[in-house]
């Protein structure tokens, strides 16, 4: 594995033992784990009885034709009757699942009984537009209650969602809605953002034009925002929804129906639909969410940060906790709208106890400085998460100290789109806490770290992180492509049967398991994954440029940032390529193509880039120049001068 992943190798620090207090309470035990051990499927088949099944499964896995798992093999249920109805049945109804805080100060409590009459309503309107068992339905919505409602209506009728986060563009909806041959899409008319209303609806009319399989748009109303109509196409969700009946009976799915589609970034530039189901899926998120968070349904106040675009939001806004019985925070807007104390404020409201969010927002509330959280009461809360990203021991130990009062568990938990639910993290009330590390595969779950041959590393040692042995919430595949699951998932350790994570990773003295960061041409920017490739395309697409090479150079705010070196065509003049404009323009065309999300964070302008003599550009030396160090080993160049020249032209430039 390359250098820059290992001498990234964090320093193995002092280890936070939980409380007796909290280990007297806690959901999770130590032996869990060795009950997982001596008997995987039974360990998981008690998981699996959290839920309600119409009918039994006779098969705990099926795994004879792997790479493709079945779990619960026969099983049958309804996931969202799991989520809702069954709250309501067991005398919870009363009970708040969703506090909605919008961005502009606008709030909304639903009860378990409240969501269960909205869910039937809008099942049934789904249904009356002719929806079936297995059709697909793309949502692109703002974090409001009706994103959660549309979810969950799609899975009351076996309607497989892929939901598309609310700042991809309107070409990045399309090709989405395209490849799962989407027939309804569920938007908005528009989303708040940092105070202003910005539009949604109208990008999504951009992302339809011509789009063969959609044949309705039902559309929120949220900002009140001025939409263009399609008559015959559009309908509104309060027109559509309002008008249905109450009451919905559901029906119990195949334990294997697809439940999601979400499509996440891959080493190549295509993104790639990653295929979730019900039974196991639905299993794993709610053990998680018990056993990670140490949930503990009608006392605790849950608060996770993310938006429902991501697998976070699917997994521990919408499956997880609501299997659960979780009354949840859920937040539309960003944190520093109105103020930088947003989040403080919520969690002071409404006695948050479990939050959990992504290093790179630690990150930046430890920049807006610790004066802010400090002015609350956060007594309330007593487990912190993170995900998305390693946390940086610094971030960990602030985290604990200004926002944890220097006493609550933080469980920095490893997972990814592609394994469901969370993987590898502390148990709260088990595990001895160390800042930076997410230390052990959970109970019923395998991770190993392994060397190129695929043997396990010694302790002290990096390598690759796998997984080998199959999981309830896996992937089931890569929509309509399997040859792609098998190549990027199951061809690098083929012999050996394990699933390759993309990430690297190191035992320490003590066997924990410590992330490093990807080993694939994948970046991550504040969590968020996006491939070089991807933004590559998007920089060649633009009629100015001929080439483009993309790296992820170390940020300290959003863990990684995108650094781009371009190649300008023959025929744009020099001027034109100087200053501001012509990289402003490309970054509003990376933005177009792709989101803001992938906006280039710098460009530079070169007449080279560093190949070997395959043609294969050394992105290795491209990271040296964007993070400012020296440039390494060239002499693999198919012209060992290319970088005397890169770095010269940057100096002029400047
Ligand atoms: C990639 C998956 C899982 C939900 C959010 C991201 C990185 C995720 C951690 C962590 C170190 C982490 C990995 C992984 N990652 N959590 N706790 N420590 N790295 O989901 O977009 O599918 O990205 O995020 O690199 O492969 P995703």
């Amino acid at each position: 594995m390359g250098n820059e992943v290992l001498s990234n190798l964090m320093t193995e620090s002092e280890a936070f033992p939980p409380s007796e207090e909290f280990a007297a309470g806690a959901n999770a035990t130590a032996a869990l784990y060795g009950e997982a051990e001596a008997d995987r499927e039974g360990f998981w088949a008690r998981q699996a009885e959290r839920l309600h099944w119409e009918t039994k499964w006779s098969q705990v896995l099926d795994w004879s034709d792997a790479p493709f798992a079945k779990w619960f093999v026969g099983g049958r249920l309804n996931v969202a009757y799991n989520c809702v109805d069954r709250h309501v049945e067991s005398g919870h109804g009363d009970q708040v699942a969703v506090h909605w805080v919008g961005e502009p100060g606008d709030t909304r409590d639903i009860t378990y009984a409240e969501l269960k009459t909205e869910v039937s309503k809008a099942a049934n309107a789904l249904a009356s537009l002719g929806l079936e068992a297995g059709d697909r339905v793309a949502v692109q919505l703002p974090m409001i209650p009706e994103a959660i409602i549309a979810m969950l209506a799609c899975a009351r009728l076996g309607l497989t969602h892929s939901v598309v986060f609310g700042g991809f563009s309107p070409a990045a909806l399309r090709s989405r809605v395209d490849d799962a041959a989407a027939k309804v899409v569920i938007t908005s008319d528009g989303q708040y953002r940092r105070g202003k209303a910005a539009p949604m609806k109208a990008n999504v009319d951009e992302a339809l034009e011509g789009a063969a399989t959609v044949e309705k748009v039902v559309v929120v109303k949220r900002t009140d925002t001025d939409v263009a109509w399609t008559e015959g196409r559009d309908l509104w969700w309060h027109e559509l929804v309002g008008s249905q009946p109450p009451e919905h009976a559901p029906e119990a799915f195949d334990s294997e129906h697809p439940l999601y589609i979400l499509y996440t970034s891959g080493a190549t530039g295509r993104p790639k639909g990653i295929l979730h189901t019900s039974g196991g899926y639905l299993t794993q998120a709610a053990y998680t969410h018990d056993a990670v968070f140490d949930h503990k349904p009608g006392e605790d106040v849950y608060w996770c940060t993310a938006d429902i675009g991501w697998v976070t939001g699917h997994s521990y806004i919408v499956y997880g906790p609501l299997a659960n019985r979780a009354t949840q925070v859920v937040y539309e807007g960003t944190p520093n709208t109105p103020h930088e104390g947003r989040h403080w404020e919520i969690v002071q409201k409404y006695k948050v106890s479990i939050y959990y969010t992504a290093p790179t927002l630690i990150r930046t509330f430890m920049k807006w400085g610790v004066q802010i959280p400090a002015s609350y009461d956060l007594s309330s809360l007593r487990v912190l998460g993170s995900v998305g990203e390693p946390i940086n021991p610094e971030a960990w130990v602030w985290y604990r100290e200004n926002i944890g009062g220097g006493a609550v568990p933080i469980v920095d938990t490893w997972w990814q789109t592609e394994t469901g639910a969370i993987m590898i993290s502390p148990l709260p009330g088990v595990t001895s806490a160390k800042p930076g590390s997410a230390q052990k595969a959970l109970p019923g779950i395998g991770a190993k770290v392994v060397d190129d041959s695929g043997a396990e590393v010694a302790n002290g040692s990096g390598g690759y992180l796998v997984l080998d042995r199959p999981w309830p919430a896996m992937l089931r595949g890569v929509w309509g492509d399997d040859e792609r699951f098998r190549q990027t998932y199951w061809s690098r350790f083929a012999d050996q049967g394990f699933y390759f994570a993309g990430d690297g990773a190191k035992y320490d003295k003590d066997g924990d398991v410590w992330l490093l960061g990807r080993v694939d041409d994948v970046m991550n920017v504040s969590g968020h994954r996006i491939s070089t490739t991807e933004v590559e395309s998007a920089l060649v697409s633009h009629p100015t440029v001929a080439e483009a090479a993309v790296v992820g150079a170390s940020d300290p705010t959003t863990g990684q940032g995108i650094v781009a070196f371009v190649i300008l065509r023959g025929n744009v003049s020099r001027d034109e390529a100087k200053g501001e404009t012509a990289t402003a323009a490309l970054r509003d065309h990376v933005a177009k193509e792709i989101g803001p999300i992938a906006k280039p964070r710098q460009i530079m302008i070169v007449p080279e880039l560093p190949k070997t003599r395959s043609g294969k550009i050394m992105r290795r030396l491209l990271r040296d120049v964007a993070e400012n160090r020296a440039v390494g080993d060239v002499t693999t160049l198919a012209d060992s001068s290319v970088m005397d020249l890169i770095s010269s032209g940057l100096r002029s430039d400047k």
